[in-house]
């Protein structure tokens, strides 16, 4: 157990991207209800994703995280949680039947709402207002009321997330994760799809190989694993006062553990050495993710693992690499050099996001979808040469027909972007871009397993 902690040791360091409340005392009753309320996921749940990650990091899963950018009040439906849910089973099979490893599925999803900026002001025809920082704390119209930070806010968005996990427990466990239905609605989308020549091969194949199963009375009925899956849920630790007000001693163990999510990870710009947010994710027992940008020194690296992990534990650290495609090959090999050369169990997982984004010249954020790949690629290239696993991929995506990164088989073009322009923070993958860079990813595994096999052999 982490020494010289508590659930609150974080106030003491320093806090950076958090709002400033107007109202002390309307925040010091929010936070009171929220510790009230019931966990929203039991430690030995976390545990068991540890465990599970750990099997990622000695390179014998894979793990896929995805979901929104920032969830918001506005499109809560379950339409969206359902859609998004069945993409990430999806590109889950894909790549489970291109590599053979166990896929570990963690959404972006119930409880991801608090968004960094890069600005704490944002300014539109002279006026100045606090930046939005995701539905959990203000609202994203510029009126001057709704930008001020609001705790009901927290409030509402644990309601939320406890609706959301609430479906996506049903999802996973009540028959709708079917592995002959999630195949059945992969085919159908590839049918409607320019790439379907490009991956039909694939897509098939899992058929050919369920049709066997089935052949050998191997279905849903007779092997229940055929009918249900595990789901894990995850976001950005940023709000610290929700995520303080979620933690909890577990019984079993008197550890603490943040029950807002199985997993939390801290953002590229609050994971300085000093900061609040590493020493209040130090203390929890969930897994914990971390976003390594292009400023991140191995040193430093090394220094937050000690922080954050003092004990090795296999699972407990993914490194979430988010550089830009045309960065990944020169920041990623030293990194990678400096974990290895301490012999720490860490995932190393690839966020092709972050690193690139660009403004489209009608102003839209957007991301290039063939950048996205390329971080991809070269995100495997230097783990093939370093003799590493790329344990996993991290993607802002949704189940929804938007047209938000340009690119794809279904091509968005600049033009298009305004269509079905719908995220209230960064582009994200839509249906079609998702299972496309599933395919990649199951080409990318496929070959690393085939080397590992050769050097075996
Ligand atoms: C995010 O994941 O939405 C995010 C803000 O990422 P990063 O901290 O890597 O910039
Ligand atoms: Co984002």
């Amino acid at each position: 157990m982490a020494t010289n902690w508590t659930p609150l040791s974080w106030r003491q360091h320093t806090a950076v991207q958090m709002p400033e409340y107007p109202d002390a005392a309307a925040l010091a009753a929010a936070e009171k209800e929220l510790s009230s309320y019931p966990p929203l996921v039991f430690a030995g749940e976390a545990r068991e994703l540890q465990s599970t990650l750990a099997e990622v990091a000695a390179g014998k899963a894979f793990l896929l995280q995805g979901g929104d950018c920032a969830e918001s009040f506005a499109e809560f439906h379950p339409n969206n949680i359902r859609d998004t849910f069945r993409v990430l089973l999806q590109m889950a099979v894909v790549m489970t039947y291109a590599s053979k490893l166990p896929i570990v599925k963690v959404g972006r999803m119930a409880g991801q709402f608090a968004k960094p900026r890069s600005s704490d002001t944002e300014e539109q025809g002279g006026v100045s207002l606090p930046s939005y920082r995701g539905d959990i704390i203000n609202d994203i119209a510029f009126e001057p009321a709704g930008r001020a930070p609001d705790p009901q806010r927290m409030i509402k968005a644990y309601s939320q997330s406890a609706a959301t996990l609430n479906l996506l427990r049903a999802f996973a466990q009540g028959g709708y994760a079917n592995l002959h239905q999630v195949h059945a609605w992969t085919l159908d989308f590839m049918n409607r799809s320019p790439w379907a020549a490009q991956y039909g091969e694939i897509a098939s194949r899992i058929g050919d190989a369920l049709d066997f199963m089935a052949a050998c009375g191997i279905n849903p009925e007779t092997v229940p694993q055929l009918k249900g899956t595990q789901f894990y849920t995850s976001h950005e630790a940023l709000l610290l006062p929700y995520e303080q007000a979620m933690t909890r001693e577990d019984s079993l163990t008197g550890q603490w553990y943040d029950t807002s999510a199985h997993m939390l990870w801290i953002g590229d710009r609050t994971r300085f050495e000093g900061s609040a947010h590493v020493e209040f994710l130090r203390g929890v027992g969930n897994p914990i993710g971390l976003k390594c940008g292009p400023s991140l020194e191995p040193d430093v690296l090394l220094r937050l693992l000690d922080t954050l992990d003092p004990a090795r534990q296999p699972g407990r650290i993914t490194l979430i690499t988010r550089y830009g495609h045309d960065k990944i090959e020169k920041h990623l090999p030293t990194l990678v050099r400096a974990v290895k050369r301490e012999g720490r169990p860490v995932v190393w997982s690839c966020d092709p996001m972050h690193g690139n984004v660009v403004k489209a010249a009608n102003g839209y954020k957007t991301r290039p979808f063939d950048r996205i790949l390329a971080e991809v690629r070269g995100f495997f290239a230097v783990h093939r040469a370093e003799g590493t696993h790329g344990g996993g991929i991290h993607a802002e995506m949704t189940g929804q027909n938007v047209t938000e990164c340009t690119g794809g088989a279904m091509a968005v073009t600049d033009e298009n972007l305004a269509d079905r322009y719908h995220t209230h923070c960064d582009p994200r993958l839509n249906a079609g871009q998702s299972i496309e860079l599933a395919f990649l990813l199951a080409e990318m595994l496929n070959q690393e397993m085939k080397e590992r096999d050769r050097a075996a052999a």
